[in-house]
């Protein structure tokens, strides 16, 4: 990773956690909510984002798993939740490391509108507007990010690159 290109610096990371935990704060305004993090790469985000937030929470994950062909628009994510008794009529946050494509939080939506949750915002700390098919904003994000497939700070590639304190542009592949 030495050649990587170096996006966001883990110091830019943590001030921009801090805002976006205030906007969400701001939102709230007290009222609880259930914060739920998308598993795996959300993981270190929210550990950082939750310990800015003063209102209220409680803390759910979820899973999402993209079946079939990835290269085709139509995939359509699966979702595994927290149980329906923890969803209804209840504000959810979700937190996710990027919103590229929309479709892994639409299923989220979809899924957590089933269960009747009163609202459901996302925040993300990426947004990749580029590959956007749904006509979807995150609510919270973080940064605007290039059409560059990035890494670290939780993202990965392959299940490697979690662990780097700041994002960087996956290296091209050796000619
Ligand atoms: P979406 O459903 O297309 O919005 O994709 C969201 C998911 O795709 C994210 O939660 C990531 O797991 C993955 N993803 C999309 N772009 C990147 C990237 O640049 N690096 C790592 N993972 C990515
Ligand atoms: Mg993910």
């Amino acid at each position: 990773m030495t050649t990587s290109r170096i996006l966001l610096q883990a110091r830019q990371i943590e001030a921009r956690v801090a805002q976006v935990a205030k906007e969400i704060d701001k939102h709230y305004d007290g009222e609880e909510f259930i914060l739920l993090v998308v598993l795996k790469g959300a993981m270190v985000f929210a550990s950082d984002l939750m310990r800015q937030i003063r209102s209220p929470f409680q803390l759910e994950f979820a899973q999402s798993r993209t079946y079939g062909n990835s290269t085709s628009p139509e995939r359509a994510p699966e979702v595994i939740g927290p149980d329906l008794e923890k969803i209804s009529d209840k504000h959810v946050l979700v937190v996710d490391d990027i919103l590229d494509t929309g479709a892994t939080f639409l299923a989220l939506k979809d899924w957590l509108l089933e269960r009747e949750a009163l609202s459901v915002r996302g925040c993300f700390l990426l947004d990749k507007p580029h590959r956007r098919d749904a006509a979807i904003k995150p609510d919270f994000f973080g940064f605007q990010v290039p059409d560059v497939f990035v890494v670290g700070y939780g993202l990965d590639h392959a299940e490697k690159y979690r662990n780097l304190p700041h994002v960087a542009q996956l290296p091209e592949p050796a000619e």
